[in-house]
């Protein structure tokens, strides 16, 4: 059955008698070795090794591949491999189409260890990188070399949510060189709310840590990937030793079951906690997608199709430490930690000189504190609530 919503796909996927055994949930199928009745069904588990059969604990179990599938429907993949957590599936996905004198275009806003990574790994290797301002758009044409294997987007960008005009990115990039392989660190959309490879991007990238597992309570990385790139990368990563256990693995197939209902939640919270605080006289702009005040908020209203929950906001000044203990210390609802996407919201900052360190190449200066919210599934008011009494500790 193809199913058109994306609730009702996400309700039913990966979860066929072959994977669930009778029970409402695919089983936790833990196992290194799989054992065969035979020599023949020895032979037929080696040929569809990569295809759903059961082989070695390494090439999956009934468990992953439930998710698997689930993930190919979610994002329209011709497969999907999955890393023991986000940075990984980055690094993985990249190095699959990489090779020494290679040279390739990353974001300059792309989430930290993603930086670190080309910085400090392909710069051993002999590979080059080149960051891009998000927003450049056609001009990325000047930026494409002979050797250029890879263009990485990540949309929006860590921090500062610039949405870049990515079809003109693609566009531009395939018209020049059709074979670059082009990949997208997805996770702010976990991947429902931009289906990147309708874009034309080969590979979709999640830290599935975040929405996909949604509790906070896990690690996964996950990497969907079209026809043309599936092979290569799936070989690769599978090469590099990359794999995730079952029972991560299960509890992201779990995730996935309220992925729709959660991130419509998150979407109207923090739709109406941002225009909340674009009113607030200590806050000099908001940097959500859905909001005009955020750059590329045109593109995000044509190529996305809703939002999420984490966005940040510039404060009319720098905050000083004494500033900065006042207002962040004494939260009630609001956690101080890293990573986002589960049930539950998260604040943390940055200061524009920090900012400024880990955004090479890119044409756009904070002056004030940055905040970063995540929204989670508390209710409006009390949240806000929260905020207000973090703004009056400033006076
Ligand atoms: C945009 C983005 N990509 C990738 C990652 C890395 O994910 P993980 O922490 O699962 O390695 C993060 C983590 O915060 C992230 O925010």
């Amino acid at each position: 059955m193809k199913k058109n919503n994306l609730s009702t796909a996400l309700i039913h996927v990966g979860r066929n008698q072959r994977v669930t055994q009778g029970s409402v949930n695919p089983v936790i199928q833990r196992a290194s070795s799989l054992v065969f009745e035979d020599l023949a069904q020895k032979k037929h588990a080696t040929i569809n090794r990569a295809k759903g059969e059961l082989f070695y604990g390494r090439r999956g179990t009934l468990t992953h591949f439930a998710l698997q599938d689930a993930m190919c429907e979610l994002e329209g993949g011709a497969g999907c491999y999955l890393y023991p957590c986000g940075a990984a599936a980055v690094s993985n996905s990249i190095l699959a189409f990489v090779e020494h004198g290679d040279h390739i275009l990353m974001t300059g806003a792309a989430y930290e260890p993603t930086q670190d990574f080309c910085n400090k790994i392909l710069k051993k290797m002999g590979i080059e990188t080149t960051y891009y301002d998000p927003m450049i758009g056609a001009d990325i044409a000047n930026l494409i070399q002979p050797n250029t294997k890879v263009l990485f987007l990540e949309s929006p960008s860590s921090l500062t949510f610039e949405i870049p005009d990515t079809p003109t990115l693609v566009q531009t990039a395939r018209r020049i060189n059709p074979n670059i392989v082009i990949m997208i660190d997805n996770t702010w959309s976990g991947g429902a709310l931009f289906k990147a490879l309708e874009h034309d991007i080969d590979i979709s990238i999640q830290a599935g840590t975040k929405y996909l597992v949604g509790h906070s309570d896990a690690m996964i990385g996950t990497a969907v990937a079209n026809a043309r790139c599936w092979d290569q990368l799936r070989e690769n990563s599978y090469l590099m030793g990359q794999m995730v256990d079952a029972d991560t693995a299960y509890m992201t197939a779990r995730g996935l079951r309220t992925l729709a209902i959660r991130l419509k939640q998150h979407e109207e919270s923090s739709i109406t906690i941002a225009k909340w605080l674009a009113t607030q006289p200590e806050v000099k702009a908001v940097y959500h997608p859905a909001l005009a005040s955020c750059p590329g908020h045109e593109f995000f209203q044509r190529d996305f199709l809703g939002a999420s929950g984490l966005f940040s906001f510039e404060l009319n000044q720098k905050l000083t430490q004494t500033q900065l203990e006042a207002f962040m210390n004494h939260f009630e609802l609001f956690s101080m930690a890293y990573s986002w996407g589960g049930y539950e919201s998260l604040i943390l900052y940055n200061q524009p000189e920090e900012i400024a360190k880990i955004r090479p190449n890119i044409h756009r200066t904070l002056t004030g504190t940055l905040i970063r919210i995540h929204i989670g599934l508390e209710a409006v008011e009390d949240l806000i609530t929260d905020l207000k009494h973090g703004f009056e500790r400033l006076k």
